[in-house]
Order: C-alpha cells, then sequence, then structure tokens
C-alpha cells in the first residue's frame, strides 16, 4: 500500500451536520490538488455543526476515512477538519509595534501580530484563527508584506475567529478515537471560500454563504482578504422540517421529496407535476402538486435571506461587495435558489462549485463538497513540504505571509 509522504497526499475532514465526509488530496507535482478518495457516511451525531454525540461522530469519520483511505489506496495518518456552529465568534483587532531597526524585520511582524491577538475573549473561547487583512507603515495602508519596509511604527489589522473550547475537544476527541492526529482545525466557511471564490470576487467584495443542512455559514471577502464571518442556525433541516410538518410526512420521506421535487420559486414546478406523499403511521398516502410544495418551501429559504442581508446591513458590508453573493454547501442546490436570492440581495448571485481541483468528478463539481475541498486547499498551502511546486522561488518569509492571509496563523 502506497505510503501517504510519498505520494504527498492530504486528507480533508468535513464532519457536517447531514453528513461526513472525508476527502484524500494528491498534491502533484505541479501543486495542484487532485482528489483521489472521498468517504462519506451519514451524520447523527451532530446538531448545527456541534458534536452531541462522540460515539456516533466517531463512527461517522471512522467510515468516512476508512471508505476515502480505501478509493485513494491509503492510510490516513492526520486530517485537516472543518469546524463551525452557533459558538463560532469573530471580530477585527488591530496591534501596534515599533519598528525596531529602520525598516520593518520578520521580528516586527510577529510583535505586531501578538499585539493584534491579545484580545480578552471569554474563558470558554479559544483563537482559531488570527488572519491579517492588512498592514499600515507610518499610516500607509493596505501593505501585505511589510518586510523590508522603512518606517517607525507598524500595525496590523486583523480577523480573529474564535470557538468553544469544549467544541473542539470534542471533535479532536471524535477524530483521535479513530487513531488520526488532527493537523489543525479550521473554520469551514473559510474553507468553502478557499475552494468556491475567484481572486476577482475576493478583491472587489463578496459574501459566501455555504447552506448546509444545519447552519448556513457566512464569509464577507474585501481587498483580497476576510472582513466578517457569521453562523446563522438556519439552513436544509428546517426546510426538512417544514415540509413534514405541512404535510404530516415523516422527516425520511420530507427529505426524499425535498431533494427530488423541490424548487424554491413557485416558477420552478411545473403546475401540473404531482408527487406521491406518504402518510404518518398508516395513513394513506396523499397527492400534492410540485407548485404546493415550491409555496412550503419559499418562504424557508426567503426568511434565510432575509436574515443573511440584515446582517450584511448590521455589520455595515451590505453596500461594500460589488462581486455579490456565492451560494454553495447542499441546501444551495436546490432550482431556484440563486434566483430567489437574487431578487433579495438585489445582487449578483452565483452558485459556487470548488474550482482550482481535479480529480473525483462527484466530489469537484458538487456545492456540497466544498467545504471538503477547501480542507485540501488550505492543507496543501499549510505544509509547505507537501506543496513544493507553489512555494519555488518563494522565500520562506514570502510563504509564511502568504500562510497568514489564508489563516494559517
Ligand atoms: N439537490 C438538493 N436540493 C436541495 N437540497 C439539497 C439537495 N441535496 C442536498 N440538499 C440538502 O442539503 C443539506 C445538506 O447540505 P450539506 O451536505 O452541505 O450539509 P452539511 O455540511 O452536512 O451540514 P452543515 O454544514 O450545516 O453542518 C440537507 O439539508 C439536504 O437536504
Ligand atoms: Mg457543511
Amino acid at each position: 500500500m502506497a505510503r501517504r509522504e510519498e505520494r504527498n497526499l492530504l486528507v480533508g475532514l468535513d464532519i457536517g451536520t447531514s453528513k461526513c465526509v472525508a476527502v484524500v488530496g494528491q498534491v502533484t507535482p505541479e501543486g495542484q490538488v487532485e482528489v483521489v478518495g472521498r468517504g462519506e457516511h451519514v451524520s447523527r451525531g451532530m446538531n448545527r455543526g456541534d458534536v452531541v454525540n462522540i460515539e456516533l461522530t466517531t463512527q461517522a469519520i471512522k467510515r468516512a476515512v476508512e471508505n476515502a483511505e480505501h478509493m485513494a489506496n491509503c492510510r490516513a495518518q492526520s486530517v485537516f477538519v472543518g469546524i463551525s456552529g452557533t459558538h463560532i465568534r469573530s471580530l477585527n483587532s488591530t496591534g501596534v509595534a515599533p519598528v525596531r531597526a529602520g525598516s520593518v524585520s520578520e521580528r516586527d511582524v510577529d510583535s505586531v501580530m501578538d499585539a493584534a491577538r491579545a484580545i480578552a475573549i471569554p474563558a470558554d473561547q479559544k483563537i482559531l484563527h488570527v488572519i491579517p487583512q492588512e498592514f499600515v507603515v507610518d499610516g500607509r495602508e493596505g501593505i501585505h508584506d511589510p518586510i523590508g519596509m522603512h518606517g517607525v511604527r507598524l500595525e496590523a489589522k486583523v480577523h480573529i475567529v474564535t470557538g468553544s473550547i469544549s467544541a473542539a475537544q470534542n471533535i479532536h476527541k471524535c477524530v483521535e478515537s479513530c487513531g488520526l492526529k488532527v493537523d489543525k482545525l479550521i473554520l469551514q466557511h473559510l474553507a468553502s471560500s478557499y475552494a468556491t471564490l475567484l481572486p476577482d470576487e475576493r478583491d472587489l467584495g463578496v459574501c459566501m454563504v455555504d447552506i448546509g443542512g444545519g447552519t448556513s455559514d457566512i464569509a464577507v471577502f474585501k481587498g483580497g482578504t476576510i472582513r466578517h464571518t457569521a453562523v446563522l442556525p438556519i439552513a436544509g433541516n428546517q426546510v426538512t422540517n417544514d415540509i413534514s410538518v405541512a404535510f404530516r410526512t415523516p422527516a425520511p420521506y420530507a427529505e426524499e421529496i425535498k431533494v427530488k421535487y423541490g424548487v424554491a420559486l413557485p416558477e420552478f414546478a411545473a403546475g401540473d407535476d404531482e408527487i406521491e406523499v406518504k402518510g404518518v403511521g398508516d395513513q394513506p398516502p396523499r397527492r400534492l402538486s410540485r407548485l404546493t410544495l415550491a409555496e412550503v418551501i419559499k418562504p424557508r429559504y426567503e426568511e434565510l435571506f432575509r436574515f443573511i442581508r440584515k446582517e450584511l446591513h448590521r455589520s455595515d458590508w451590505y453596500d461594500l461587495i460589488a462581486g455579490g453573493v456565492v451560494l454553495t454547501g447542499g441546501s444551495a442546490q436546490m432550482p431556484g435558489v440563486v434566483e430567489l436570492a437574487e431578487e433579495i440581495f438585489e445582487l449578483p448571485v452565483r452558485l459556487g462549485t470548488p474550482h482550482n481541483v481535479d480529480g473525483l468528478k462527484d466530489v469537484t463539481r458538487s456545492p456540497a463538497y466544498s467545504t471538503a475541498v477547501g480542507l485540501l486547499l488550505y492543507g496543501r498551502s499549510s505544509k509547505p513540504q507537501i506543496a513544493k511546486a507553489p512555494t519555488q522561488g518563494m522565500g520562506y518569509w514570502a510563504q509564511r505571509v502568504g500562510d497568514w492571509f489564508r489563516g494559517s496563523f
């Protein structure tokens, strides 16, 4: 069996509320990530991004990783794992440090980053990412790499993401029970954004929304870097629940009907299409039109998009995202969702699928795998010994600054 190191393999593990996915990526000599293995298992031990059952989550991870290993013909030792949930908090912070020897040195940047991360956070939270937004040297703003610049005062503006210590510990526990090491915990929406956003969008200003089963994760980018993150507890599971309640049908059937026939706008439902809906207990099945189904689905997506719009206004980013909105995640796949989102946001909206990766088409073409693929892309950037090609010609420091902007700090 080929050993992991010899083939430059990385493993991404997305423990979602609906599904637990492990993907194996092989980094080619040119630095490209090729997805060579995928394993998936239904996730029953998670609720809104949080581990609520260690045993079930561990089993799901084990199965997903085993299947991915089998497909890729390898043995995983460590994994890049996504983390999300309503316990995630984020804030922007600034640090200031003197430039000691006339021009900015690596030591000065270390000092200013330490100053920026020295913030009071609640005792039950830990810092997950400190991502530089820009450096300022003697009032000159918008600097990405300050090393060597002349000045006396260095400032760093950073985005800090924190998460619950116990939520992180539970994930560690589940992963380690499977005999795996955690390479790093990565914010799921940060990972999804690596997989779906284009550099132009990140520069111009864009809001990425990963609509999963339990949560909708938001990340706003502008000027090439992350500016704002938020997690909303509304996603696909509520849509399924609405269908289940409205049509008095068990949740598994509601889910099946949603995925097979659901549309988010009545215009997308051919009026005369009829669906058979199984009743609860021994009640006989009933027939419904797709139009009626669309009328149940639409209000929940509408509610979600209105919440997001409100969140963008509240955080003052709404007017600054000229690049519009990118929707990804399993629940973004429903026909009509992009059009409904455009109506509500009054901004251009597109569906985000993973890009910049090769390999298994069912992974690289589906919005449901954006987080998993993003974890691989993140892993490639943060393990320069694996990603040999992209770092060629780049000094250690330039590489490190690049890692910072990706949140690998
Ligand atoms: N074709 C489809 N149309 C509409 N919804 C879909 C479709 N396929 C999957 N979904 C929904 O997508 C959701 C799962 O999305 P995803 O796989 O991104 O979630 P997850 O990553 O497990 O959850 P989370 O990110 O919230 O922890 C489920 O609610 C499912 O019903
Ligand atoms: Mg997800």
